[in-house]
């Protein structure tokens, strides 16, 4: 039987870091083979792409198009095989961050991204799609205190605002898929939250 393929979205400071070891050891617990990966990356090719994509400056459909071409990599290379084996798949990020960041927060047209999702995916979409969500201030604020950041966590409060939008928007659009996770609450509570809607996965 086909595995099945989680996404973890949010922007950067909505926690999700935060959750991803407690929601493999939830689904290890099912006694499932879980594979945890990333993008853009999880391939060698992909996380090479992975330091340009986030520390080179770039014309914003050449950031979506070398993102592509990490997720065009990682899928045939890692998602598509461990899914026919049955094997569950988490992805800290997938094609909802395209959406987000390139269309929302850098204004890459929809349709051409349309196009490259159904070119790259061939009909491959996660069965589950967790959102987290914060205000951006929360977000800004969590990000002016942690590590180094990169070209992505150096934008504007304004483009955070647009990456938020392009998100919830897109949870709009495929509801059956998207769960939105309040990242605002206790570090506990989002986690029981997340733990309850993975162990009510079937
Ligand atoms: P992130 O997932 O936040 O990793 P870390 O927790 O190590 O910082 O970093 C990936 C960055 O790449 C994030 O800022 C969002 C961005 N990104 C896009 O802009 N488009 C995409 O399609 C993907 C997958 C990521």
């Amino acid at each position: 039987m086909r595995g099945k393929f989680i996404t973890l979205e949010g922007m950067d400071g909505a926690g999700k870091s935060s959750h991803i070891a407690a929601i493999l050891e939830t689904l290890q617990d099912k006694g499932v083979e879980v594979v945890a990966t990333r993008e853009p990356g999880g391939t060698s090719l992909g996380e090479r792409l992975r330091e340009l994509l986030l520390h080179e400056a770039m014309h914003a459909e050449t950031e979506t198009l070398l993102m592509f071409a990490a997720r065009r990599e990682h899928i045939a290379q890692v998602i598509a095989p461990a899914l026919a084996r049955g094997a569950w798949v988490v992805s800290d990020r997938f094609t909802d961050a395209s959406f987000a960041y390139q269309c929302g927060g850098r204004g890459v047209d929809q349709t051409k991204m349309e196009q490259l999702e159904h070119w790259v995916q061939q009909g491959l979409q996660p069965d589950l799609t967790l959102l987290f969500d914060v205000p951006v201030e929360v977000s800004v604020a969590r990000l002016a205190a942690a590590r180094t950041p990169d070209k992505f966590e150096r934008e504007s409060a304004e483009f955070f605002h647009k990456i938020r939008e392009g998100y919830l928007s897109r949870a709009k659009a495929h509801p059956t898929r998207f769960r939105i996770i309040d990242g605002n609450r206790p570090l506990e509570t989002v986690r029981a939250e997340v733990i309850a809607l993975l162990q009510a996965l079937a």
